[in-house]
């Protein structure tokens, strides 16, 4: 039975927390310690039936299972792909490398037009654009869609997924930082 944060916790060295005591405080800022959590960067695109390609910059990216092969992604209720992602019920997500800054920037930035212009991609099996000179992509289609919060994590199973290996573009402290390997 999952426990509420108004059960009392009984501590592995004896002592009982009342619920009271254990209740998060409210004005918890989860920001002011994730951005000390270095991420890789990607960019998940898709595509709708019409041909309408989207795409955004993700970090919020972890595998869940290899068997079935399972990863899940968390988007912004408010971005515009949150709903895009719900209409073509798949995407891919690319593993951006370290020369792909430029590619970052450029599908975070608000609105869609222009993300693809002059971007070197090719659609993949699944139906989503897949970037040439990234580490590697997993192509997906979605099996489940949760709405948490105010993110909506979507669950992808991989169709496709293809890797070499390259340095990867990292994201620390609000900022792009590259590896430096010994
Ligand atoms: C490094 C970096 C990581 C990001 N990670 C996420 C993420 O995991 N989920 C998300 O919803 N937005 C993330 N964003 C923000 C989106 O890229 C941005 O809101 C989106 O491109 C806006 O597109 P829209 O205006 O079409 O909604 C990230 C932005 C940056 C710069």
């Amino acid at each position: 039975m999952p426990k509420s944060s108004e059960d009392p916790i009984n501590t592995s060295d004896g002592k009982v927390l009342s619920g009271a005591a254990s209740k998060p405080p409210q004005n918890v800022d989860l920001r002011s310690v994730m951005r000390y959590f270095a991420s890789a960067v990607t960019v998940v695109t898709g595509a709708l039936e019409s041909g309408e390609l989207f795409g955004l910059t993700v970090t919020a990216f972890t595998s869940v299972s290899l068997d079935p092969p399972l990863i899940l992604i968390c988007i912004r209720n408010e971005s515009s792909a949150t709903n895009l992602l719900t209409k073509s019920m798949r995407f891919c997500v690319n593993i951006l490398a370290e020369g792909q800054q430029a590619i970052a920037e450029k599908f975070s930035l608000s609105g869609e037009a222009g993300r693809f212009k002059d971007l070197d991609f090719y659609i993949g099996k699944g139906g989503s654009p897949i970037i040439r000179g990234s580490i590697g992509f997993i192509d997906c289609k979605v099996v489940e869609i949760i709405l948490e919060g105010d993110h909506t994590i979507f669950f992808g199973r991989a169709v496709d997924v293809s890797a070499e290996e390259k340095q990867p573009l990292l994201y620390l402290n609000r900022r792009y930082v590259k590896l430096e390997l010994e």
